[in-house]
């Protein structure tokens, strides 16, 4: 396969995962620029790919200021830092793997695919969990007809307490105002999960859910504003932050911003940061947990479930005329249940399959899609899960009706939504 040369805009937690990613697995990536003012983080994928220092910018506007030096080029941005990237990439030329969400608002989503299709290059949203043996696996059952035509899915995206509290109640993901609603940042994937697998387009959501736990309302009596301040409540608190970052030692790159932190490193960050605050005085506004019911063309339905209350992992019930689809992310197999034989099959994974948290590639998907994307690129991929950006930003249209659905209580009809935002409609 010929070489397929990339630069990379934002080389924070997810940029340094698809450089890292690369490296292992797509020997034809060839990374000649980044840009982060973070030197940190930039200096870090910096001496991964042997980059000079005058391959290194400060500022997406810098490096995308240049005459176009790459194949493609990866968004690795913060949510609301990727449309205008995005639209300055394509305006050169550029192939985008862009991390999702699109953007949060679906007249910007809707910008870049247009965009996109009128300069001729490919936008692949970060669908990660498409790319992962798991869900492939389930997909491939589905297209081999083994269970007939899918009647409804059941769908739980279990966040997982501790993940919950250090990405939706102290950190990027909190406030729906400064990144997005729940329902588009972590759930985006699962729209998209739930319409590549029934292959039909939903026609109706609703929606309810709300902030119930991780507030002030639920705050132990004398809890001081950061835990290490001496909180009364800390021996019996999951969230005291000591436990969770100094203790337990989760999610620390993030909480400090560095590859390799030190216990120095992670006191200062609880000390100084929103990560050392009491999980009941954030500034958190997302949900805590959130129902979602589709309806599809052709009468298929599906109750999706969001929910921060549990150890975390997607599971997946998928009912057919024929047989029935069980799967729980973190096994290495899925259960086929055969209504003609009555027998229950273990289809394994092809991969080995790793547990999916937050820095857990997401069972092997995060690999998955850089090489793709690559192949992609290259002229040369024939798998199935790469998507265009059309079809994401209609899993997309469906998130941000299913957040209408929750604020106003109303069925939405996704057609008329639609038609608010898109010139044309299928
Ligand atoms: N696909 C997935 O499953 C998945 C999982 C987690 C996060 N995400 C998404 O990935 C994106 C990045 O998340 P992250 O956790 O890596 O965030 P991050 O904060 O670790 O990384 C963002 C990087 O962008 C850099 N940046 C800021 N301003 C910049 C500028 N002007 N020019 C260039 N770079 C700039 C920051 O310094 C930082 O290093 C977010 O949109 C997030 O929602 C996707």
């Amino acid at each position: 396969m010929k070489k397929v040369r990339a630069i990379m805009i934002g080389t924070g937690n997810r940029g340094t995962n698809y450089a890292e990613r690369a490296k292992e697995n797509s020997p034809e990536f060839e990374l000649v620029a980044i840009a982060d003012p973070n030197p940190t983080r930039r200096d870090y994928v910096q001496k991964l790919y042997n980059l000079p220092g005058s391959a290194c910018y400060d500022d997406y506007r810098e490096i995308l200021s240049e005459p176009k030096m790459a194949d493609m080029a990866i968004i690795a941005t913060q949510d609301k830092m990727h449309f205008e990237p995005a639209m300055m990439a394509i305006e050169k030329g550029y192939h985008l793997l862009l991390e999702k969400p699109v953007a949060p608002t679906p007249e910007e989503c809707v910008q870049i695919a247009e965009a996109a299709n009128k300069k001729g290059v490919d936008v692949v949203v970060c669908h990660v969990l498409r790319f992962s043996p798991f869900f492939m696996t389930i997909k491939n059952l589905i297209d081999e007809g083994r269970i007939g035509d899918v009647m409804h899915v059941v769908h739980t995206e279990r966040v997982g307490n501790a993940h919950m509290s250090h990405s939706f109640v102290r950190g990027n993901w909190r406030n729906s105002q400064t990144s997005a609603p729940m329902i588009l940042a972590k759930s985006c994937h699962d729209m998209d999960i739930l319409n590549w697998l029934i292959g039909k387009r939903c026609t109706r959501v609703q929606s309810f859910g709300s902030l119930t736990y991780f507030t002030r309302a639920n705050m132990p009596e004398g809890a001081p504003e950061y835990c290490v301040q001496g909180c009364p409540a800390a021996e019996n608190c999951p969230y005291d932050a000591r436990r969770i970052y100094l203790k337990d030692r989760m999610f620390i790159q993030q909480a400090t911003n560095s590859k390799n932190p030190t216990d120095e490193d992670i006191l200062r960050a609880i000390t100084e940061t929103n990560y050392g605050k009491c999980v009941f005085q954030s500034d958190n506004d997302v949900v805590d947990h959130q129902v979602v019911n589709l309806e599809y063309e052709g009468g298929a339905t599906v109750s999706f479930s969001m929910c921060a209350f549990n150890t975390g992992g997607r599971r997946i019930r998928i009912m057919g005329t024929k047989g029935e689809i069980i799967g729980n992310m973190s096994d290495e197999y899925v259960t086929l249940f055969d209504f003609m034989t009555r027998e229950t099959e273990r289809v394994m994974i092809s991969d080995a399959v790793q547990d999916e948290t937050i820095n857990g590639g997401h069972g092997g998907g995060d690999s998955g899609i850089v090489r793709s994307f690559v192949q992609l690129v290259a002229g040369e991929y024939e798998g199935k899960s790469i998507t265009d950006i059309d079809t994401s930003i209609e899993s997309h249209l469906i998130a941000f009706a299913a957040e209408e659905a929750r604020l106003t209580g109303k069925t939405i009809d996704i057609r008329e939504y639609k038609k608010q935002f898109l010139k044309e409609i299928q």
